[in-house]
């Protein structure tokens, strides 16, 4: 397998073409940012830390019967994986208020929420990812109606798969965001789950170990994010 030239560059991770036209090499950096790109800094060790990461839980979601893009790590900041056609969608689920659904609502963070909530988001940086519902994405033709049928089942599928994970290693998934698309007409989970696009707080303390230690300005970021690793067992090498 051979890596060939950059396809696309996000705000912390790049992906290229290789030899294979049904795959590519995701290389995840150091670069953090927030706030649509309005806070971006180089955090020590983040490619590693999150590419490990979310090879681990990949591998995980996959052996529960989720598909996803994850094929195999190739170097500590790069993996292989499968080439999706991306619906332009970002699927959340919170099982505990937090972040925009508390501006939005009004409701205090930490509150409980049963059954947790699911929603989507428009990618779309000039619109500052607007929420949107089933009903806008049939209309526009963001994405087939059965195709994100399936994108919300199996992130409620993930949600029950990475509760019990997080749960069992003494942290609380508070929400987490999941990206979907097309490959052969299937719906695969695309994109990445680590640290960056999810919340995780200490199950006993409800200190924040996520990304919204970047946001927050609150310091030991990657620290955070190698302890949650650590209590799951993953290794940074
Ligand atoms: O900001 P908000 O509260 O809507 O975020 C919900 C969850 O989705 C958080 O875990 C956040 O890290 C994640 N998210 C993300 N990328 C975005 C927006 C949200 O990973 N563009």
């Amino acid at each position: 397998m051979e890596k060939r030239e950059a396809l696309y560059a996000g705000k912390a991770k790049s992906v290229y073409t290789t030899d294979d036209p049904d795959r590519m090499v995701m290389v995840f950096r150091d670069d953090t940012s927030a706030f649509d790109g309005k806070k971006v800094e180089q955090l020590d060790r983040k490619g590693k830390v999150n590419n490990k990461f979310n090879a681990f839980i990949m591998q995980k979601l996959e052996a529960a019967g989720i598909p996803t893009h994850f094929e195999a790590l190739l170097s500590d900041n790069e993996s292989l994986v499968k080439r999706l056609d991306m619906m332009p969608i970002e699927c959340v689920i919170r099982n505990i208020a937090a972040g925009s659904l508390c501006r939005r609502l009004g409701v205090e963070e930490g509150l409980d929420l049963n059954p947790p909530t699911f929603e989507m988001f428009l990618k779309n940086d000039a619109l500052g990812d607007p929420m949107v519902n089933e009903s806008h994405i049939a209309t526009f033709g963001w994405a087939e109606p059965e195709h994100i049928e399936t994108a919300k089942a199996l992130t409620f599928k993930t949600n029950s798969v990475l509760k019990k994970l997080f749960d069992d290693a003494g942290l609380l998934l508070v929400d987490y965001k999941l990206e979907f698309g097309l490959v052969n007409g299937q719906v695969v989970l695309g994109d990445e789950f680590s640290p960056d696009g999810c919340r995780l707080w200490d199950k006993e303390t409800r200190t924040k170990m996520d990304k919204d230690r970047f946001r927050q300005g609150l310091g030991g970021v990657i620290e955070a994010y190698e302890e949650v690793g650590h209590r799951l067992g993953i290794d940074f090498g």
